[in-house]
């Protein structure tokens, strides 16, 4: 098992598919326009099932399609059963890891739902083992407001194509909510959440809001903490019991009195990078040790070029072995928080954008 500095195996691949959003998230893409990356720099699909492997090849048997919005990209489905096979064909005869289903990586993908409605069975029949939908709000005007689109309809859309495509069926992984709560934005909507989610059979995650590159409009105070979610939650549902067995998993799960599971994500108050086992690779194939990392290493110059493949490995099995990053827990220590980047260097440097790493 390939170990980094602080002994963190590489279990998990963050694959950024696009850096395009359809939405402007006010935590994510709170400015008025963006560098992208240029096209001719992005890895074709073909290109992104060979960086899969090498990756799957040293370990990782967690891979999940993240963007901007991985669904803007053309064709995505095709690109999941890309993945599939080649992944397969990778691990034959090795073997098998924890997190590996039908003997290849699980595969998964986080969207924001505006395009799954037409989707979803697609990704399904493809080969798509999970799935999380990101929504903040139940209030159709409040998600206009927080995400500059006026959307709402079509998420609630697609998530309800989701489930009807079998994501979250009995037997299977859950279908996940995301909601990054906000304070005055809407904080008021925990528990409404928790009921949709319960409706819905879905596992509601609260994130708390994070200092990221690309959330130029971060405030220490309008983070509400793990510790704020859970005395709001018990408030109105009972105490919430812990649940063991984190894992790597960035998300701490608890259960209510009346059954329902959910999780919080606390990257900000209580930060996890000791069990962080995530590679994060941009749309044009930068791999990035971690979200707050201000460099990343190049992967597909080195594939284009024809670099053989156990050189490949070997550079990323360096890279990874170099890794020491705990960025989260760093910015945790400093005592004056502010966002991590100014607009004006995410211009220069967009590599540093949250949406170009993956959420
Ligand atoms: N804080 C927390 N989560 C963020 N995301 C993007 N920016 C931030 C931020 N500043 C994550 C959220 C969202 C996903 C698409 O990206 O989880 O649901
Ligand atoms: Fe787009 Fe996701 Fe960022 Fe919102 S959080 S702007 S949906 S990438």
């Amino acid at each position: 098992m390939l170990l980094d500095q602080l002994a963190r195996p590489l279990r998990s691949l963050r694959l950024s598919v696009t850096d395009r959003c359809n939405l402007r998230c006010a935590y994510c893409m709170p400015e008025p326009d963006y560098v992208w990356l240029p096209r001719a720099e992005l890895c074709d699909f073909g290109e992104l099932a060979e960086l899969a492997a090498l990756f799957a090849g040293l370990g990782v048997d967690r891979i999940r399609l993240t963007g901007g919005e991985p669904l803007l990209r053309r064709d995505v489905p095709a690109l999941v059963a890309l993945l599939a096979a080649r992944l397969v064909a990778e691990r034959r005869g090795a073997a098998p890891l924890p997190g590996e289903r039908a003997g290849r990586p699980e595969l998964a993908l986080t969207t924001n739902g505006i395009l799954l409605a037409e989707q979803a069975r697609a990704l399904r029949a493809a080969g798509l083992d999970r799935l999380t939908v990101s929504l903040d709000t139940l209030r159709p005007e409040r998600f206009a407001a927080l995400t500059r689109r006026d959307a709402h309809r079509a998420v609630l859309g697609g998530i309800e194509a989701a489930r009807a495509a079998g994501f979250g069926a009995p037997g299977d992984e859950a279908l996940k909510l995301d909601m990054v709560v906000m304070r005055g934005v809407n904080d008021d909507e925990v528990v409404p959440m928790l009921d949709f989610a319960r409706e819905l059979r879905a596992e509601l995650r609260f994130i708390e809001y994070m200092d990221v590159g690309g959330a130029t409009r971060w405030r220490g105070d309008a983070v509400v903490s793990r510790a704020e979610l859970l005395v709001a939650v018990g408030r109105r549902l009972g105490v919430p019991e812990p649940l063991a067995g984190r894992g790597s998993a960035p998300a701490e799960r608890f259960r209510l009195p009346s059954g329902q599971v959910f999780g919080i994500v606390a990257s900000t108050t209580t930060p996890f990078c000791l069990a962080c086992d995530r590679a994060r690779l941009t749309a044009d194939g930068m791999l990035f040790l971690c979200l707050y990392a201000s460099r990343g290493v190049d992967l597909k110059t080195p594939l284009r070029r024809g670099v053989p493949r156990a050189e490949l490995a070997a550079l990323l099995a360096t890279t990874w072995g170099a890794r020491a990053a705990r960025g989260a827990e760093e910015r945790l220590a400093e005592s004056e928080r502010a966002p991590l980047v100014p607009a004006s260097q995410l211009r220069k440097n967009p590599h540093l954008e949250m949406h170009k790493r993956g959420g």
